[in-house]
């Protein structure tokens, strides 16, 4: 058996940061912003509300969209860099809120590529036998580990949560192949340094700024396009598909520029590839089940048609994924 998309949702906190918020908080403009990343504003959850509410509001949309109730959810995996504590996991939480009670559930730490990570991960216990519903949710309160006195950072991330249910399937529909690969030696391009067993909360921690995000942005552009690009190959090839073939390409939505090069260098005109960051800045694992929820609200995709996935982050680590729908 293999497993395929039956639901998908996404939520964004009401709260918007935009160009014009940011350009009183640091030296930036809207025109800066705009020109080297396309994002124009982003969400903001409140202070103090923890991740699970957002994987709530997601994974309600994506199980009503489904038609599945939470009690016949098997797994629940949640990609996260911010988690509502170290332990129990935000998976956990999410099972107990939304009643999935005969479900066990983890997360999955692979940065931007978390949601990708989670659903091969889920993919493949399903393929094992190991459940034959599953929930995949990607969300992240990334303002909780922004540096808003940065603004080579600062601008970039925002809030924001999205939720796929996978169900069983016959071999050849829904999620023909994953391909997942990191590479730590460059964890130095993005990284958050404290608040783990390295750099524990402490008051030096939080005086030197450590529970923030650093990034070597020219850098980890580079990386990103180059990655994005083999990934994507590695799926097309593995299924003795082309690019042409594909209906819509869902790329990571960090940087337009990344995501036009990209594009470009795989020879898929832009109608096909999918761009909502404007909206929502780059929300890390959230990223693409919020463009997946979105590319099917707009009707971007219809039922059997191909869509590829990938995805780019921190550890480095990054991932494709081939879908029928
Ligand atoms: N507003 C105004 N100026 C800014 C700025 C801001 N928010 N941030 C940086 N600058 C300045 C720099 O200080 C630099 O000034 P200088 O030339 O006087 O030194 C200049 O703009 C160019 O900086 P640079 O870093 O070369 O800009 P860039 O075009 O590479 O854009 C990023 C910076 C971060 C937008 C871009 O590198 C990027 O998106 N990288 C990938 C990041 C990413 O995707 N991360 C997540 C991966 S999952």
């Amino acid at each position: 058996m293999a497993s395929k998309i039956i639901g998908l949702g996404m939520y964004a906190p009401p709260k918007e940061l935009t160009n014009s918020d940011l350009e009183k908080m640091v030296d930036t403009n809207d025109a800066w912003i705009t020109e080297r990343t396309g994002i124009r504003t982003r969400h903001i959850a409140e202070p103090g509300s923890p991740n699970s509410d957002l994987c709530v509001e997601a994974a309600r949309k994506a199980l009503d969209d489904a038609g599945v109730d939470p009690a016949e959810i098997d797994i629940v995996v949640v990609g996260t860099l911010t988690p509502d504590m170290p332990f129990p996991s935000t998976a956990c939480f999410l099972q107990a809120k939304i009643g999935a009670t005969r479900a066990y559930g983890m997360d999955l730490s692979a940065a931007c590529s978390g949601f990708v990570y989670s659903l091969s991960v889920a993919d493949a216990l399903i393929r094992a036998g190991r459940g034959k519903k599953a929930l995949v949710v990607g969300s992240e309160i990334l303002s909780t580990v922004v540096d808003y006195t940065d603004r080579s950072t600062c601008i970039l991330f925002g809030d924001g949560a999205g939720a796929v249910v996978l169900s069983e399937c016959p071999e050849g529909e829904g999620v023909l192949s994953c391909h997942l690969h990191s590479d730590g030696d460059l964890w130095k391009l993005i990284y958050c340094p404290g608040g783990g067993t390295l750099h524990p909360y402490s008051p030096e921690m939080l005086e030197q700024r450590l529970g923030f995000i650093r990034m070597a942005g020219n850098e980890t552009f580079k990386h990103a396009v180059l990655r994005m690009v083999e990934a994507s190959r590695e799926a097309l090839d593995r299924n003795g598909v082309t690019i042409d073939d594909v209906k819509l390409f869902i790329p990571h939505q960090a940087n337009l520029r990344i995501i036009q090069v990209v594009g470009k260098r795989l020879g898929i005109p832009d109608e096909r590839v999918f761009v909502d960051l404007e909206k929502y800045g780059n929300t890390s694992a959230a990223s693409i089940p919020i463009a997946l929820a979105e590319a099917k609200a707009q009707g971007r995709f219809a039922a059997g048609d191909l869509v590829l996935v990938v995805a780019f982050g921190g550890g480095l680590t990054w991932a494709s994924a081939l879908m029928r729908m």
